[in-house]
């Protein structure tokens, strides 16, 4: 079957980005290509330093000081205004960070909730895909836990559980259980590429855990400002 008319969710185009630190210019990302298709999993390696996070950060139309260009399922980024960056980052991005910001006064199935309420899905179905993203994930005993009541492997687990609450088509997690134990942060990286490869979501997800990036579709390496 051919895909030639299938449109990738995201397309970086030479994209670049310097920062200037006391006088001293850095060229962090220095002209990087990428094309992530429907439902590929793309694991994005390189050393401490190398513009992960820099990258991440651009795809997630959170930041300026970009060069190049950035299409979110065939949307220019810099040809949008505010709203409509917004609008391309509510309906076709989610995001898992490796310090999940999960929010404190509200229990496991509530943070997975809530950003389903802001993209105006209705309580009841907001309710129901909650509990079953937590379930998927073994965490349905402990849907009335507030984060301070769950442990960092289960805190990470509802973070997964919100990233994907929204059905994006295009998931970035930055390290996603880098603040984890070896053997919990395995567990948690395997539920997570199951359930993103089940939700036939694409995403691009940064690690140090090259065993795990290895059993993703393709592996991609950034090296001087570049990808390999
Ligand atoms: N706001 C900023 N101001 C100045 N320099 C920055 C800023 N953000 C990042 N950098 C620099 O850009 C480079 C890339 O940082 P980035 O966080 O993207 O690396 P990374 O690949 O995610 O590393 P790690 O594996 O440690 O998370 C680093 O040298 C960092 O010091
Ligand atoms: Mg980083």
């Amino acid at each position: 079957m051919s895909n030639a008319h299938v449109r990738p969710v995201v397309e970086l185009r030479s994209l670049t980005r310097s920062f200037e630190q006391g006088g001293v210019r850095i060229d962090v990302l220095r002209g990087v290509n990428l094309d992530v298709m429907p439902g590929e999993i793309v694991a994005l390696l390189g050393p401490s330093g190398s513009g992960k996070s820099t990258l991440l950060q651009a795809v997630g139309l959170l930041e300026g000081g970009f060069g190049g260009e950035i299409l979110i399922a065939g949307h220019s980024a810099e040809k949008s205004n505010a709203n409509a960056r917004t609008a391309l980052r509510r309906d076709h991005l989610g995001f898992v960070y490796q310090f999940h910001h999960l929010l404190p006064d509200f229990d496991a199935r509530e943070n997975v909730v809530l950003p389903q309420l802001v993209a105006g899905a209705p309580r009841k179905d907001a309710e129901a895909r909650a509990e079953e993203l937590l379930t998927a994930l073994g965490l349905e005993h402990r849907l009335d836990h507030r984060p301070s009541q769950l442990s960092g492997g289960e805190q990470q687990r509802v973070a997964v559980a919100r990233g994907l609450a929204n059905r994006p088509d295009l998931v970035l997690a930055d390290e996603p259980t880098g603040n984890l134990d070896e053997a919990t942060s395995d567990r948690v990286l395997e539920q997570f590429l199951a359930l993103v490869r089940g939700e036939g979501s694409a995403a691009i997800i940064a690690t140090h855990n090259e065993r795990l990036a290895a059993r993703m579709d393709r592996v991609v390496r950034l090296h001087e400002g570049v990808l390999e």
